[in-house]
């Protein structure tokens, strides 16, 4: 198996897996959350970063919810450690319970985050929207207008879970965030100007 890549080494993986800048920028969001996050929570800092840049690799095949097993396939292939598959697989929504992921038809697979790195990855893709950063509570609004309110307290568990787990309230780390913080490889990335309608 593999070490966990790097920042440069996760742009470069998904660069080459033909990711589009809107996702890169998607990912390097979510990535500066989730390692505040995981700063906080004293989780394996390189797990959740690699985890974080990668969880939508899935997302340069499809943007279906089947993203997250393609991107678990793919993760296989590049014989990625076997945490950060695992990242990839159950990082969709709030974890996709089985009965939940039989209906979706997506094969027969545990998709529920149980380490704090698989819960800290879902929860800040949950407080990012596309390249903005929401609260928990814009982020339960959203579950609710897609129908999906089981899913939707399950992310506001993971939201005091995670914030009882880390000593801090999830939302105040990301209001914590500033926008000129970042200086490594995804900061070209995070200054791009996105054209929604192009991709
Ligand atoms: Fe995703």
């Amino acid at each position: 198996m593999s070490p966990i890549p790097n920042e440069q080494q996760c742009l470069d993986i998904l660069k080459a897996q033909g990711t589009t800048d809107r996702v890169m920028k998607h990912a390097c969001t979510v990535t500066r959350l989730a390692v505040a996050i995981a700063r906080s929570c004293g989780a394996d800092m390189d797990l959740v970063r690699a985890g974080a840049l990668l969880h939508d690799i899935g997302r340069s095949r499809t943007h279906g919810i089947r993203h997250g097993v393609v991107g678990e396939d793919i993760a296989r292939s590049l014989s990625l450690p076997e945490p950060l598959v695992l990242i990839i697989r159950k990082h969709v929504g709030a974890g996709i319970l089985p009965g939940e992921a039989a209906a979706l038809g997506l094969p027969e697979r545990d998709y529920i985050p149980s380490t704090v790195e698989e819960k800290i990855v879902c929860h800040a893709d949950n407080l990012v929207d596309d390249d903005r950063y929401i609260t928990s509570q814009a982020s339960y609004g959203d579950f609710i207008r897609k129908g999906l309110d089981d899913a939707g307290m399950r992310m506001l568990d993971m939201h005091k879970e995670l914030s009882r787990l880390c000593g801090r309230d999830m939302d105040e780390i990301v209001q914590e965030l500033t926008s000129n913080a970042e200086h490594g490889p995804c900061s070209r990335y995070l200054d791009m100007r996105i054209d929604k309608w192009t991709e």
